[in-house]
Protein backbone atom coordinates (compact mmCIF):
# COMPACT_ATOMS: atom_id res chain seq x y z
CA UNK A 1 0.00 0.00 0.00
CA UNK A 2 1.30 3.36 -0.98
CA UNK A 3 0.19 6.39 1.40
CA UNK A 4 1.34 10.23 1.51
CA UNK A 5 3.06 12.14 3.92
CA UNK A 6 2.18 15.62 4.10
CA UNK A 7 4.19 16.98 1.81
CA UNK A 8 2.82 14.71 -0.97
CA UNK A 9 5.83 12.58 -1.08
CA UNK A 10 4.68 8.87 -1.64
CA UNK A 11 5.61 6.70 0.99
CA UNK A 12 5.43 3.06 0.75
CA UNK A 13 4.55 0.96 3.94
CA UNK A 14 6.44 -2.04 2.59
CA UNK A 15 8.23 -4.13 5.04
CA UNK A 16 11.67 -2.66 7.00
CA UNK A 17 14.14 -4.04 4.58
CA UNK A 18 17.39 -3.71 6.81
CA UNK A 19 16.37 -3.92 10.56
CA UNK A 20 18.75 -2.79 13.36
CA UNK A 21 19.57 -3.96 16.80
CA UNK A 22 16.46 -4.12 19.50
CA UNK A 23 17.17 -0.84 21.73
CA UNK A 24 19.11 0.96 19.16
CA UNK A 25 18.19 4.15 19.80
CA UNK A 26 16.74 7.02 16.72
CA UNK A 27 18.05 10.13 18.27
CA UNK A 28 18.55 13.73 16.79
CA UNK A 29 20.89 16.07 18.08
CA UNK A 30 21.02 20.30 18.34
CA UNK A 31 23.75 22.24 20.53
CA UNK A 32 22.85 25.22 23.10
CA UNK A 33 24.34 28.46 20.97
CA UNK A 34 22.55 27.31 17.39
CA UNK A 35 19.09 26.97 18.81
CA UNK A 36 18.65 28.48 22.28
CA UNK A 37 18.65 32.29 21.63
CA UNK A 38 17.75 33.80 25.79
CA UNK A 39 21.20 35.26 25.44
CA UNK A 40 20.66 37.71 28.23
CA UNK A 41 18.05 35.92 30.09
CA UNK A 42 18.57 34.85 33.44
CA UNK A 43 22.16 35.56 33.90
CA UNK A 44 23.73 33.96 31.12
CA UNK A 45 26.62 36.17 30.04
CA UNK A 46 28.58 36.06 26.59
CA UNK A 47 30.10 33.04 25.29
CA UNK A 48 33.04 33.81 22.51
CA UNK A 49 29.98 32.88 20.05
CA UNK A 50 28.12 35.91 21.21
CA UNK A 51 30.97 38.51 20.69
CA UNK A 52 32.60 36.65 17.54
CA UNK A 53 28.86 36.79 15.52
CA UNK A 54 28.76 40.18 16.90
CA UNK A 55 31.75 40.88 14.70
CA UNK A 56 31.38 42.28 11.75
CA UNK A 57 32.59 40.40 8.60
CA UNK A 58 32.87 37.02 10.70
CA UNK A 59 29.19 35.35 10.34
CA UNK A 60 27.55 35.56 6.62
CA UNK A 61 25.31 38.30 6.76
CA UNK A 62 26.03 39.59 10.19
CA UNK A 63 23.28 36.86 11.80
CA UNK A 64 23.78 35.74 15.09
CA UNK A 65 22.88 33.21 17.82
CA UNK A 66 20.48 36.18 19.61
CA UNK A 67 17.11 34.92 18.86
CA UNK A 68 17.98 31.33 17.20
CA UNK A 69 15.22 29.72 17.05
CA UNK A 70 14.24 30.24 20.89
CA UNK A 71 14.15 26.86 22.09
CA UNK A 72 14.81 28.35 25.21
CA UNK A 73 11.17 28.79 24.91
CA UNK A 74 9.93 26.97 22.92
CA UNK A 75 11.43 23.25 24.32
CA UNK A 76 8.04 22.47 25.67
CA UNK A 77 6.92 22.39 21.76
CA UNK A 78 10.08 21.34 20.52
CA UNK A 79 10.07 17.96 22.87
CA UNK A 80 6.40 17.47 21.83
CA UNK A 81 7.69 17.23 18.18
CA UNK A 82 10.45 14.89 19.15
CA UNK A 83 7.74 12.64 20.56
CA UNK A 84 5.51 13.39 17.48
CA UNK A 85 8.18 11.97 15.64
CA UNK A 86 9.04 9.36 17.76
CA UNK A 87 12.35 10.10 18.44
CA UNK A 88 13.81 7.77 21.62
CA UNK A 89 16.83 9.88 22.37
CA UNK A 90 17.87 13.74 22.17
CA UNK A 91 21.48 14.59 22.26
CA UNK A 92 21.80 18.85 22.98
CA UNK A 93 24.57 20.77 24.79
CA UNK A 94 24.75 22.85 28.01
CA UNK A 95 25.21 26.05 27.47
CA UNK A 96 28.39 26.65 30.29
CA UNK A 97 27.59 30.37 30.48
CA UNK A 98 24.04 29.88 31.61
CA UNK A 99 25.10 27.88 34.52
CA UNK A 100 28.52 29.51 35.00
CA UNK A 101 28.57 32.72 34.16
CA UNK A 102 32.43 33.72 34.32
CA UNK A 103 33.22 30.28 34.00
CA UNK A 104 34.31 29.69 37.87
CA UNK A 105 32.53 29.59 41.07
CA UNK A 106 29.25 28.63 41.83
CA UNK A 107 26.37 27.49 39.31
CA UNK A 108 23.62 29.75 38.82
CA UNK A 109 20.50 27.88 40.02
CA UNK A 110 17.83 29.50 37.01
CA UNK A 111 20.34 28.44 34.63
CA UNK A 112 20.59 24.65 35.63
CA UNK A 113 16.58 25.11 36.14
CA UNK A 114 16.32 25.45 32.32
CA UNK A 115 18.16 22.09 31.37
CA UNK A 116 16.35 19.98 34.61
CA UNK A 117 12.84 21.31 33.31
CA UNK A 118 13.94 20.08 29.66
CA UNK A 119 14.98 17.08 30.79
CA UNK A 120 12.23 16.06 33.09
CA UNK A 121 10.21 16.53 30.01
CA UNK A 122 11.97 14.14 27.86
CA UNK A 123 12.27 11.70 30.08
CA UNK A 124 8.37 11.87 30.88
CA UNK A 125 8.08 11.52 26.92
CA UNK A 126 10.19 8.24 27.21
CA UNK A 127 13.51 10.17 25.14
CA UNK A 128 16.43 9.64 26.29
CA UNK A 129 18.96 13.21 26.90
CA UNK A 130 22.37 12.89 26.00
CA UNK A 131 24.08 16.12 27.50
CA UNK A 132 27.08 17.32 25.71
CA UNK A 133 28.67 19.31 28.54
CA UNK A 134 30.76 21.61 26.00
CA UNK A 135 29.52 22.70 21.89
CA UNK A 136 31.52 25.38 21.74
CA UNK A 137 29.96 28.49 23.71
CA UNK A 138 33.73 29.25 26.21
CA UNK A 139 32.57 31.75 28.43
CA UNK A 140 33.89 34.90 27.04
CA UNK A 141 35.70 35.82 30.49
CA UNK A 142 37.41 32.57 30.22
CA UNK A 143 38.52 33.60 26.59
CA UNK A 144 39.85 37.16 27.99
CA UNK A 145 41.99 35.04 30.49
CA UNK A 146 43.45 32.81 27.44
CA UNK A 147 41.33 30.60 26.40
CA UNK A 148 42.04 26.67 25.51
CA UNK A 149 45.88 27.70 24.82
CA UNK A 150 45.79 28.43 28.11
CA UNK A 151 46.07 24.78 30.71
CA UNK A 152 43.60 26.83 33.40
CA UNK A 153 40.83 26.31 31.10
CA UNK A 154 40.75 22.57 31.41
CA UNK A 155 40.44 22.87 35.41
CA UNK A 156 37.61 25.31 34.77
CA UNK A 157 35.95 22.70 32.48
CA UNK A 158 36.50 20.28 34.86
CA UNK A 159 35.21 22.07 37.86
CA UNK A 160 31.63 23.19 35.31
CA UNK A 161 31.45 19.41 34.50
CA UNK A 162 30.93 18.52 37.81
CA UNK A 163 28.91 21.46 38.80
CA UNK A 164 25.90 19.81 35.34
CA UNK A 165 26.84 16.19 36.78
CA UNK A 166 26.11 16.88 40.40
CA UNK A 167 23.04 19.04 39.17
CA UNK A 168 21.12 16.29 36.41
CA UNK A 169 23.44 13.07 37.47
CA UNK A 170 20.15 11.64 39.01
CA UNK A 171 18.04 12.07 35.61
CA UNK A 172 20.70 11.98 32.89
CA UNK A 173 22.73 8.60 32.03
CA UNK A 174 24.50 9.75 28.92
CA UNK A 175 27.21 12.09 29.55
CA UNK A 176 29.62 13.87 26.18
CA UNK A 177 32.18 15.92 27.62
CA UNK A 178 33.33 17.71 24.18
CA UNK A 179 31.64 18.17 20.72
CA UNK A 180 34.25 18.18 18.11
CA UNK A 181 37.10 19.61 20.03
CA UNK A 182 39.09 19.42 16.38
CA UNK A 183 37.18 22.62 15.41
CA UNK A 184 37.37 24.48 18.34
CA UNK A 185 40.97 23.85 18.61
CA UNK A 186 41.69 24.44 15.30
CA UNK A 187 38.96 26.23 13.64
CA UNK A 188 38.94 28.55 16.73
CA UNK A 189 42.07 29.35 17.08
CA UNK A 190 44.06 28.33 13.92
CA UNK A 191 41.98 29.36 11.13
CA UNK A 192 40.19 31.72 12.83
CA UNK A 193 36.65 31.14 11.10
CA UNK A 194 35.31 30.27 14.45
CA UNK A 195 35.11 31.71 17.47
CA UNK A 196 37.11 33.27 18.84
CA UNK A 197 38.88 33.48 15.52
CA UNK A 198 42.47 33.30 16.52
CA UNK A 199 45.27 32.52 13.95
CA UNK A 200 48.00 31.43 15.75
CA UNK A 201 48.86 27.81 14.66
CA UNK A 202 51.25 27.28 18.28
CA UNK A 203 47.72 28.10 19.95
CA UNK A 204 46.28 25.63 17.82
CA UNK A 205 47.86 23.03 19.36
CA UNK A 206 48.00 24.09 22.59
CA UNK A 207 44.25 24.14 22.51
CA UNK A 208 44.43 21.10 21.30
CA UNK A 209 46.23 19.39 24.48
CA UNK A 210 44.26 22.07 26.98
CA UNK A 211 40.82 20.19 25.42
CA UNK A 212 41.96 16.67 25.42
CA UNK A 213 43.00 17.40 29.00
CA UNK A 214 39.91 19.21 30.12
CA UNK A 215 38.07 16.21 28.68
CA UNK A 216 40.61 13.79 31.06
CA UNK A 217 39.95 15.16 34.15
CA UNK A 218 36.10 16.26 33.57
CA UNK A 219 35.56 12.72 33.27
CA UNK A 220 37.24 11.75 36.22
CA UNK A 221 34.73 14.08 38.06
CA UNK A 222 32.00 13.33 36.03
CA UNK A 223 33.12 9.36 37.60
CA UNK A 224 32.82 11.06 40.90
CA UNK A 225 29.99 12.50 41.38
CA UNK A 226 27.60 10.63 39.14
CA UNK A 227 25.95 7.44 39.74
CA UNK A 228 27.91 4.53 38.92
CA UNK A 229 25.35 3.32 35.49
CA UNK A 230 26.62 6.77 33.95
CA UNK A 231 27.93 6.59 30.37
CA UNK A 232 30.69 8.69 29.78
CA UNK A 233 32.32 9.73 26.57
CA UNK A 234 33.26 11.61 23.65
CA UNK A 235 32.37 13.34 19.87
CA UNK A 236 34.71 13.18 18.12
CA UNK A 237 34.32 14.56 14.05
CA UNK A 238 37.24 12.37 12.85
CA UNK A 239 38.40 12.91 9.21
CA UNK A 240 37.92 10.00 6.70
CA UNK A 241 41.01 10.79 5.06
CA UNK A 242 41.60 9.58 1.56
CA UNK A 243 45.14 10.07 -0.52
CA UNK A 244 44.38 11.14 -4.22
CA UNK A 245 46.63 8.55 -5.16
CA UNK A 246 48.98 6.11 -4.35
CA UNK A 247 52.41 8.23 -4.49
CA UNK A 248 54.18 8.48 -1.78
CA UNK A 249 54.01 11.98 -1.37
CA UNK A 250 50.05 11.62 -1.66
CA UNK A 251 50.26 8.83 1.28
CA UNK A 252 52.52 10.98 3.44
CA UNK A 253 49.56 13.81 3.07
CA UNK A 254 47.28 11.49 3.81
CA UNK A 255 49.55 10.40 6.82
CA UNK A 256 50.35 14.44 8.29
CA UNK A 257 46.30 15.23 7.75
CA UNK A 258 45.22 11.94 10.25
CA UNK A 259 47.79 12.89 12.79
CA UNK A 260 46.02 16.53 13.00
CA UNK A 261 43.14 15.83 12.72
CA UNK A 262 42.90 12.61 14.37
CA UNK A 263 45.53 11.09 16.06
CA UNK A 264 45.62 14.10 17.91
CA UNK A 265 42.71 13.36 20.29
CA UNK A 266 43.10 9.26 19.67
CA UNK A 267 46.52 8.96 20.82
CA UNK A 268 46.26 10.33 23.97
CA UNK A 269 42.50 9.42 24.60
CA UNK A 270 43.25 5.65 23.18
CA UNK A 271 46.45 5.00 23.71
CA UNK A 272 47.84 7.48 26.30
CA UNK A 273 50.41 9.21 23.73
CA UNK A 274 50.59 11.76 21.95
CA UNK A 275 52.03 9.96 18.20
CA UNK A 276 55.52 10.79 17.68
CA UNK A 277 55.08 11.64 13.92
CA UNK A 278 52.67 14.53 15.42
CA UNK A 279 55.35 16.41 17.06
CA UNK A 280 58.08 15.87 14.43
CA UNK A 281 55.84 17.69 11.99
CA UNK A 282 54.95 20.18 13.98
CA UNK A 283 58.70 20.85 15.60
CA UNK A 284 58.90 24.05 13.62
CA UNK A 285 55.92 25.28 15.56
CA UNK A 286 55.80 24.07 18.69
CA UNK A 287 58.02 21.56 21.44
CA UNK A 288 54.87 20.53 23.37
CA UNK A 289 56.64 21.58 26.51
CA UNK A 290 53.01 22.72 27.48
CA UNK A 291 52.44 18.85 27.74
CA UNK A 292 52.97 17.78 31.51
CA UNK A 293 54.23 15.06 33.13
CA UNK A 294 51.02 12.56 34.17
CA UNK A 295 48.91 14.77 31.31
CA UNK A 296 48.51 12.30 29.05
CA UNK A 297 47.67 9.73 31.96
CA UNK A 298 45.06 12.17 32.86
CA UNK A 299 43.50 12.14 29.30
CA UNK A 300 43.45 8.00 29.09
CA UNK A 301 40.19 7.43 30.99
CA UNK A 302 38.07 4.65 30.04
CA UNK A 303 35.49 5.58 27.99
CA UNK A 304 32.22 4.25 27.97
CA UNK A 305 31.35 5.25 24.27
CA UNK A 306 33.30 7.16 21.93
CA UNK A 307 30.59 9.28 19.53
CA UNK A 308 31.35 9.65 15.78
CA UNK A 309 30.15 12.96 13.82
CA UNK A 310 30.43 12.19 10.15
CA UNK A 311 29.64 14.52 6.94
CA UNK A 312 31.65 13.78 4.03
CA UNK A 313 35.47 12.61 3.42
CA UNK A 314 38.76 13.83 2.73
CA UNK A 315 40.50 13.62 0.02
CA UNK A 316 44.18 15.13 -0.17
CA UNK A 317 47.65 14.91 -1.78
CA UNK A 318 50.70 16.51 -1.39
CA UNK A 319 50.64 20.36 -3.08
CA UNK A 320 49.35 20.03 -6.63
CA UNK A 321 51.82 23.07 -8.57
CA UNK A 322 48.81 24.32 -9.91
CA UNK A 323 45.99 24.42 -7.22
CA UNK A 324 44.10 27.48 -7.88
CA UNK A 325 41.44 28.90 -5.46
CA UNK A 326 40.26 28.30 -1.90
CA UNK A 327 41.46 24.85 0.05
CA UNK A 328 38.56 22.92 -0.09
CA UNK A 329 38.97 21.86 3.18
CA UNK A 330 35.31 22.03 3.76
CA UNK A 331 36.07 24.42 7.01
CA UNK A 332 35.00 27.74 5.10
CA UNK A 333 37.29 30.16 3.51
CA UNK A 334 39.80 32.35 5.69
CA UNK A 335 44.01 32.93 4.44
CA UNK A 336 45.05 31.02 7.77
CA UNK A 337 45.17 27.33 7.51
CA UNK A 338 43.33 25.00 9.99
CA UNK A 339 46.75 22.65 9.63
CA UNK A 340 49.37 23.30 11.66
CA UNK A 341 52.47 22.35 10.03
CA UNK A 342 50.42 20.48 6.98
CA UNK A 343 49.56 24.13 4.55
CA UNK A 344 51.36 22.50 1.56
CA UNK A 345 48.70 19.51 1.52
CA UNK A 346 46.21 19.51 -1.18
CA UNK A 347 42.50 18.97 -0.37
CA UNK A 348 40.37 17.54 -3.47
CA UNK A 349 36.54 17.15 -4.01
CA UNK A 350 35.51 12.96 -3.15
CA UNK A 351 33.40 12.04 -5.92
CA UNK A 352 29.81 12.09 -5.26
CA UNK A 353 27.46 14.67 -5.47
CA UNK A 354 27.45 17.97 -3.48
CA UNK A 355 25.10 19.54 -0.39
CA UNK A 356 24.64 22.87 -0.12
CA UNK A 357 27.81 23.29 2.17
CA UNK A 358 29.87 21.69 -0.79
CA UNK A 359 30.44 19.13 1.00
CA UNK A 360 30.37 15.93 -1.30
CA UNK A 361 27.74 12.82 -0.17
CA UNK A 362 29.40 9.64 0.45
CA UNK A 363 28.38 7.14 2.67
CA UNK A 364 31.14 4.55 2.47
CA UNK A 365 32.88 7.22 4.84
CA UNK A 366 30.68 6.50 7.25
CA UNK A 367 31.20 2.75 7.08
CA UNK A 368 34.73 2.87 7.72
CA UNK A 369 34.78 5.67 10.17
CA UNK A 370 33.07 2.98 12.13
CA UNK A 371 34.87 0.30 11.24
CA UNK A 372 38.23 2.15 11.63
CA UNK A 373 36.93 2.93 15.70
CA UNK A 374 35.69 -0.53 16.06
CA UNK A 375 39.43 -1.73 15.13
CA UNK A 376 41.15 1.31 17.14
CA UNK A 377 38.50 0.93 20.28
CA UNK A 378 37.61 -2.89 20.44
CA UNK A 379 35.03 -3.36 22.92
CA UNK A 380 33.64 0.41 23.15
CA UNK A 381 30.79 1.33 21.78
CA UNK A 382 30.03 3.60 19.53
CA UNK A 383 27.41 6.06 18.37
CA UNK A 384 26.85 8.37 15.36
CA UNK A 385 26.29 11.08 17.62
CA UNK A 386 25.81 13.30 13.91
CA UNK A 387 25.00 13.16 10.69
CA UNK A 388 23.00 14.91 8.41
CA UNK A 389 23.19 17.21 5.59
CA UNK A 390 22.22 21.07 4.65
CA UNK A 391 20.10 21.60 1.48
CA UNK A 392 18.06 24.67 -0.30
CA UNK A 393 15.31 23.62 1.13
CA UNK A 394 11.87 25.72 0.36
CA UNK A 395 8.50 25.87 1.51
CA UNK A 396 6.16 25.46 -1.20
CA UNK A 397 2.55 26.74 -2.14
CA UNK A 398 0.63 24.25 0.04
CA UNK A 399 3.08 25.04 3.00
CA UNK A 400 5.13 22.23 3.07
CA UNK A 401 8.55 21.26 2.69
CA UNK A 402 9.62 18.71 0.49
CA UNK A 403 13.40 17.03 0.79
CA UNK A 404 13.91 14.33 -1.48
CA UNK A 405 17.71 14.85 -0.41
CA UNK A 406 17.57 14.57 2.54
CA UNK A 407 15.81 11.74 2.50
CA UNK A 408 17.97 9.61 -0.22
CA UNK A 409 21.59 11.35 2.65
CA UNK A 410 20.01 9.93 5.47
CA UNK A 411 18.90 6.37 4.08
CA UNK A 412 21.84 6.00 2.73
CA UNK A 413 24.34 7.16 5.08
CA UNK A 414 21.71 4.58 7.75
CA UNK A 415 22.88 2.09 5.36
CA UNK A 416 26.05 2.38 5.79
CA UNK A 417 26.21 2.23 9.52
CA UNK A 418 24.06 -0.97 9.53
CA UNK A 419 26.50 -2.39 6.93
CA UNK A 420 29.10 -1.25 9.59
CA UNK A 421 27.21 -3.47 12.38
CA UNK A 422 26.76 -6.45 9.78
CA UNK A 423 30.78 -6.12 9.75
CA UNK A 424 31.34 -6.39 13.36
CA UNK A 425 30.56 -2.25 14.62
CA UNK A 426 28.87 -2.09 17.96
CA UNK A 427 26.86 0.88 16.97
CA UNK A 428 23.80 1.98 19.49
CA UNK A 429 22.57 4.44 18.44
CA UNK A 430 21.84 7.38 15.05
CA UNK A 431 21.73 10.96 16.44
CA UNK A 432 20.55 12.63 12.66
CA UNK A 433 21.86 16.22 12.43
CA UNK A 434 19.72 18.68 13.31
CA UNK A 435 16.63 17.77 14.85
CA UNK A 436 15.62 21.84 13.74
CA UNK A 437 17.30 24.06 11.53
CA UNK A 438 19.48 26.38 13.03
CA UNK A 439 22.52 28.91 13.27
CA UNK A 440 25.27 27.40 11.61
CA UNK A 441 27.93 28.80 12.87
CA UNK A 442 29.81 31.46 10.26
CA UNK A 443 26.95 30.25 8.06
CA UNK A 444 24.71 31.84 9.96
CA UNK A 445 21.02 30.92 9.40
CA UNK A 446 22.20 30.55 5.60
CA UNK A 447 22.35 26.71 5.72
CA UNK A 448 19.50 24.30 6.88
CA UNK A 449 20.71 20.73 8.46
CA UNK A 450 17.48 20.49 10.12
CA UNK A 451 14.68 17.51 9.33
CA UNK A 452 12.18 20.40 10.87
CA UNK A 453 11.91 23.68 8.91
CA UNK A 454 12.02 27.18 10.98
CA UNK A 455 10.54 30.06 9.63
CA UNK A 456 12.94 32.30 11.42
CA UNK A 457 10.28 35.21 10.98
CA UNK A 458 7.27 33.44 12.83
CA UNK A 459 9.71 30.69 14.87
CA UNK A 460 6.82 28.05 13.10
CA UNK A 461 8.11 24.63 13.15
CA UNK A 462 7.30 22.63 9.52
CA UNK A 463 8.47 19.07 9.95
CA UNK A 464 10.17 18.41 6.54
CA UNK A 465 9.22 15.24 4.75
CA UNK A 466 12.36 13.94 5.88
CA UNK A 467 11.55 14.16 8.97
CA UNK A 468 8.32 12.03 8.53
CA UNK A 469 10.87 9.71 6.68
CA UNK A 470 13.21 9.48 9.62
CA UNK A 471 9.71 8.90 11.83
CA UNK A 472 9.03 5.76 9.77
CA UNK A 473 12.51 4.50 10.20
CA UNK A 474 12.67 4.98 14.01
CA UNK A 475 9.00 3.69 14.79
CA UNK A 476 9.59 0.51 12.48
CA UNK A 477 13.30 0.17 13.54
CA UNK A 478 14.52 -0.16 10.07
CA UNK A 479 14.94 0.86 6.29
CA UNK A 480 12.56 0.61 4.22
CA UNK A 481 13.72 -0.84 0.71
C1 LIG B 1 29.22 19.66 13.49
C2 LIG B 1 28.85 20.51 14.65
O1 LIG B 1 28.95 19.78 15.84
C3 LIG B 1 27.49 21.14 14.53
O2 LIG B 1 27.40 22.13 15.49
C4 LIG B 1 27.32 21.69 13.11
O3 LIG B 1 26.17 22.45 12.97
C5 LIG B 1 27.32 20.52 12.16
N1 LIG B 1 28.60 19.84 12.25
C6 LIG B 1 27.09 20.90 10.70
O4 LIG B 1 28.15 21.67 10.24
Amino acid sequence: MTTTDNTGTALTNAPVATRFPAGFLWGAATASYQVEGAVREDGRTPSIWDTFSHTPGKVLNGDTGDVAVDHYHRWRDDVRLMADLGLTAYRFSVAWPRVQPTGRGPAVQRGLDFYRGLVDELLAQGIKPVVTLYHWDLPQELENAGGWPERDTAYRFAEYAGLVGEALGDRVESWVTLNEPWCSAFLGYGSGVHAPGRTDPAAALRAAHHLNLGHGLASSVLRDVLPARAQVGISLNPSVVRALTEAPADLDARRRIDALANRVFTGPLLKGAYPRDLITDTAAITDWSFVRDGDTAAIHQPLDFIGLNYYTPAVVSAARPDREGPRLDGHGASQHTPWPGADDVDFHHAPGELTAMNWPVDPTGLTDLLLDHTAQAPGIPLYVTENGAAYEDVVDAEGRVHDPDRIRYLHAHLAAVHDAIEQGADVRGYFLWSLLDNFEWAYGYGKRFGAVYVDYETQERIPKSSATWYSRVARSGGLPA
